[in-house]
Order: C-alpha cells, then structure tokens, then sequence
C-alpha cells in the first residue's frame, strides 16, 4: 500500500497493543482501510477482531498504538469525540434498547448533539435504506426478528452520518436468506459512499463483498491483501472455508 497516497487513507491503525489485565489480547495490530472501501477483518473465535473494532471506537483501552482518522491521531479521544468525526460501530449482539420503539433506537444514533439537528433528514435516509423499519418504526424493538434488528442497528449506525462505519459481525445467528439481504445492504451503503470496516465470521461473504482483508489469529494480523488474494489463498481455503 506504499504508493497510495496519503488522503486516500481514511484511517490507520498503528502496533495497537490491548490488554484485558494482565492478558495482552492484542500484539501490534497494524491495518489501514482507503476512503470508499470495504475492508474485511476475519478470524476464527476469540483472535481479537472485536477488541480490535472496539479500540478503534474507543470504547476498549488501548495500551500503545496509534489511531489515525481524517489524518488525525485520534488515539486519546473519548468515543463520542471519535463519533462525532464520523466513525460509528455497529457492536456484536446488536445491543438494541429492547422496550424503547424502533424509531427511538435509532434516534439514539444521533447522540452528539452536532447531529441531532439533522436527525429528521437521516431517519427518513435510513427508513429508504430499510422500508422494513418505516413499516416497524412504533414497535418495540425487542419484538423484531433478528435480521430486523440487525438492520435497526444498522441503521442506527447510520443516524451517527457515518464516513467510516464498523459492523462487528452482521451476520450472525441469522438464517441464510436473511444473511443475503443483511449482505446485500452492506453493499448498498458502501455504493452510497460510506466506508466499512467489518468483521464477518461468514468468510465467504465478507472476502466476496470487501477489496481489502485483514486475517487475524491470537491477536496478531498474519494475512493481508486483496480479498479475492485471499478467497484464492491456499491457507484460507483450508482453514477457514472448509475446503481440503
Ligand atoms: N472483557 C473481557 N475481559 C477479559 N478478556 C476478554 C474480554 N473481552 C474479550 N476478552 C478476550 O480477548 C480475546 C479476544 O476477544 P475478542 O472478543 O476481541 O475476539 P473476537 O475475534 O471478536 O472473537 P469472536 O469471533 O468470538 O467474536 C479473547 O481471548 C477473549 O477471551
Ligand atoms: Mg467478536
């Protein structure tokens, strides 16, 4: 990536190095996502993919490193500081507000209060992303399919106008056919301009959906490239796409 110039570079992720106590997680992660990217992060259970998004976000402590954003080492800023310079994560297990509305959810994506004077335009955005919410938007959140809450906290995400959006497994627990349409929104907003950084235990997918990868094992990246480099890579195939 040494030829890309620096504006391209959206954010960059310097030896991040996370400890939970005395366990060190996290061993001199270095990565980069460019500006209009998808960019997919896939390991098995437990490599460190979620503390890495987490970091990022700020809300998980970050031992050394360095965090760039829009070229600013962003490193010791609070989250809602790192959100309010438009990068939001979408966390693992939803973490909806269940006895709170669909439409309240995602008003809580516009929590700094730099964006709340745009909340109208941006929920009527998310509702045509997700006419399925429009349809749900007095229900309670706990009562919706998994796939429709997946796309809630999606589109919460989004409340936050997003330039960098992180999704930390989107596609978990769901059925396949509800994977697909989960899969093909990602797609739909990364057309609409919106870099993402995912992490996906469907290796298939994220590699089939992303330009650039990132494979991480025990708290180290021991793998990068293209994404098709990567679906064609002996290594991965064996290991993380079942085939012999
Ligand atoms: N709050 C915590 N306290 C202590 N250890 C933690 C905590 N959260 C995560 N860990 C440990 O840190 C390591 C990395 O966890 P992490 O959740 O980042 O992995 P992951 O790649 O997201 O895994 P998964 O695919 O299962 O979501 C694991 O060994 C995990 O047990
Ligand atoms: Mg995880």
């Amino acid at each position: 990536m040494s030829n890309i110039s620096e504006s391209s570079i959206l954010l960059s992720v310097q030896n991040l190095e996370v400890s939970y106590g005395p366990v060190q997680v996290l061993w001199g992660v270095t990565l980069s996502v460019r500006k209009g990217h998808v960019v997919s992060i896939i390991g098995s259970n437990g490599a460190g993919k979620s503390t890495t998004l987490n970091a990022i976000l700020g809300v998980r402590k970050v031992g050394r490193g360095q965090i760039v954003f829009k070229q600013e080492d962003i490193v010791r800023q609070p989250p809602h500081e790192r959100v309010k310079r438009h990068m939001t994560l979408v966390p693992e297990g939803r973490q909806l507000w269940p006895k709170m509305t669909v439409e309240d959810n995602l008003l809580m994506g516009a929590f700094p209060s730099t964006l709340r004077k745009d909340a109208v335009p941006n929920l009527s955005r998310v509702y045509d992303i997700f006419p399925r919410l429009k349809e749900r938007r007095s229900q309670l959140a706990g009562t919706l399919s998994g796939g429709e809450q997946q796309m809630c906290a999606i589109g919460r995400g989004l409340m936050a106008e997003p330039e960098l959006l992180m999704l930390d497994e989107p596609s978990l627990g769901l059925a396949p056919k509800i994977v697909d349409e989960i899969f093909e929104f990602v797609r739909n907003i990364s057309r609409e301009g919106v870099t993402i950084l995912m992490v996906a235990q469907n290796v298939n997918y994220a590699l089939r959906i992303s330009q650039y990868a990132y494979l991480m094992e025990t708290g180290k990246i021991t793998l990068d490239g293209p994404s098709e480099k990567l679906l064609a890579d002996d290594y991965v195939q064996e290991a993380y796409l079942g085939s012999t």
